[in-house]
């Protein structure tokens, strides 16, 4: 296990991501992990990330500087490095000559094990403002570029290396070579981190955890709780109960779906709860956006409180939160912080009920998430869902939401999904799906006149659902879609194409 400690940088994910490709699990932990913590933990290395801030600043983020003499390896990266510089007695300083962008690394000591195998052009990206002015004892430079002269250092003794550069980023080419470098022949890591091996810790894990207990899991459909009850019901049978509530905003078929599902593939139990009416009758006349998520979160906390408040005696809320969002909520200088984020909305629920969370997936990244609901013989339909927003519907149906309104917008979605799957595309948009919006327009349907609504169409590609860009869908496929709504869902007399990026605009129209 690598741990990789987070001064903050944009690029933690990606060397977590780099390392997890390696088949080597890491965590990734604030500064302020003990060091008690770290012993603990026994990693096999240690990644120290870079950082927005300056060593020499007041308040700088600092992480114990006993982890250089636990004779566990340690790489720092960029501010990583300054930071192990400065902690061990040498000085860092601002820089003249800052250094953004694609540099060369020069003087390279080839019989430095990090740099084992590179070859010339030996280009790295760059994006720093200070350098190192003195090296530490017992350290040396083992690469430089035009414009810093310790663009890497070592000392290899206490096997401790820095560099100035970014070897996570792609525009490092062989900085995949250097991590693999330090993974495995510095720290002399195995390839071992597999879904099959996951399965096991995590199944022991909740085991632990869970003891006698009972444990409560909401269920939205998708596949991060779907596969946290999979793994929770290997771990501990029926001592887990999934609630599913159904907020009338749903797509078509959804219920069902989840239905067939559980009962018959899973054979888990689940208690279903209609909340519909309930739902409807609190959103009835509210076009706010705002106000219809938070009506949707209270009356969604309500009915899973008054459900989970049935069961006697549960001690354990369970959650699909995933790694991002774990990432998230810990700030590089304070520490993991209160916020969690649930795609429940039942943030207030844990303390309320006096349960304690179990999150069997907040380590993983959500292309994980897939070859572990793979691995646990999830059908590869639910493996590939595209998201679905808590909300639903709610936020699609623009204005008041109504329950013509939203057979409306179900069959026209209904329509579209039928066709992206058709044509090859589900899997190829992280999202599509109707909005409907509260505009009439007129129409012409035989002889007649008409007055009906607009629908759009939102298809995006994304990675992360952080940038997104609207799908370049061929023209023929756009027409087939917009004439099979207009001809089958009475009330649309209009279909249009959603062509804007994210940002500026958002992937939802709310
Ligand atoms: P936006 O519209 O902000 O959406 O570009 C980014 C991603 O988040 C989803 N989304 C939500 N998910 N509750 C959720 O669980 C919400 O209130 C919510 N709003 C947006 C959206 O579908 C997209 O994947």
């Amino acid at each position: 296990m690598i741990l990789i400690i987070d001064f903050g940088s944009q690029y933690n994910q990606l060397i977590a991501r780099r390392v997890r490709e390696e088949k080597v699990f890491c965590r990734i932990e604030p500064p302020t992990l003990s060091l008690e913590a770290i012993r603990e933990l026994a990693p096999e290395g240690i990644i120290l990330s870079g950082g927005p801030a300056s060593i020499y600043e007041k308040n700088s983020p600092r992480c114990d500087p006993g982890v250089f003499a636990l004779g566990i390896p340690v790489l720092g990266i960029c501010y990583g490095m300054q930071f192990m510089v400065d902690a061990l007695g040498g000085r860092v300083t601002a820089t003249p000559r800052r250094e953004y962008g694609f540099a060369e690394l020069r003087r390279i000591d080839s019989r430095d094990p990090l740099f084992r195998g590179l070859k010339a052009p030996r280009t790295c990206w760059m994006s720093h403002g200070d350098a190192i002015e003195r090296l530490p004892e017992g350290f040396r430079v083992t690469a430089a570029t035009a414009n810093t002269a310790a663009a890497a250092v070592s000392d290899r003794r206490r096997r401790l290396f820095g560099v100035q550069f970014h070897p996570e980023v792609a525009h490092t080419p062989q900085g995949g070579l250097i991590l693999r470098n330090f993974l495995f022949h510095v720290c002399g890591c195995r390839r071992r981190w597999t879904m099959k091996s996951f399965v096991r810790q995590a199944v022991e894990e909740i085991r632990r955890t869970a003891g006698d207990g009972r444990v409560i899991l909401g269920l939205s459909g998708g596949v991060d709780s779907t596969v946290t009850a999979v793994l929770l019901h290997r771990a501990i049978g029926d001592r887990l109960t999934c609630i599913f509530v159904d907020n009338g905003l749903l797509r078509e078929g959804e219920a069902a779906r989840l239905k067939e599902l559980f009962d018959r593939h899973l054979r888990i139990r689940v208690r279903f709860v209609n909340a519909a009416r309930r739902f409807l009758k609190a959103l009835a006349g509210v076009t706010d956006p705002e106000r219809k998520r938070k009506i949707i979160g209270r009356v969604f906390l309500e009915v899973f409180e008054s459900e989970a408040g049935r069961l006697r005696g549960a001690d354990f809320l369970a959650q699909g939160t995933l790694y991002p969002d774990v990432i998230e909520s810990m700030s590089a200088y304070g520490g993991p912080s209160s916020v969690i984020k649930s795609h429940h909305n039942v943030g207030g629920l844990p303390k309320r009920m006096r349960l304690r969370l179990i999150e069997p997936l907040r380590h993983l990244f959500k292309d994980e998430v897939r070859r572990l609901g793979r691995e646990l013989g999830l059908p590869e339909e639910l493996i590939w869902r595209q998201p679905f927003p808590g909300p639903g519907l709610g936020i699609r149906v623009i204005g008041e939401i109504t329950p013509r309104r939203l057979e409306i917008l179900r069959a026209v979605d209904r329509i579209l999904l039928e066709e992206i799957k058709a044509a090859g595309w589900y899997r190829r948009l992280w999202q599509s799906f109707a909005v409907l919006l509260p505009v009439k327009t007129v129409g012409v349907m035989g002889d007649a006149r008409t007055y009906e609504s607009i629908a759009a169409i939102r298809a995006v590609t994304s990675r992360d659902a952080m940038t997104a860009d609207w799908a370049r869908l061929p023209h023929a496929f756009l027409a087939r879609v917009s004439n099979r709504i207009i001809n089958e869902v009475r009330g649309v007399n209009r279909v249009v194409y959603d062509i804007s990026s994210k940002p500026p605009s958002t992937i939802e129209w709310e």
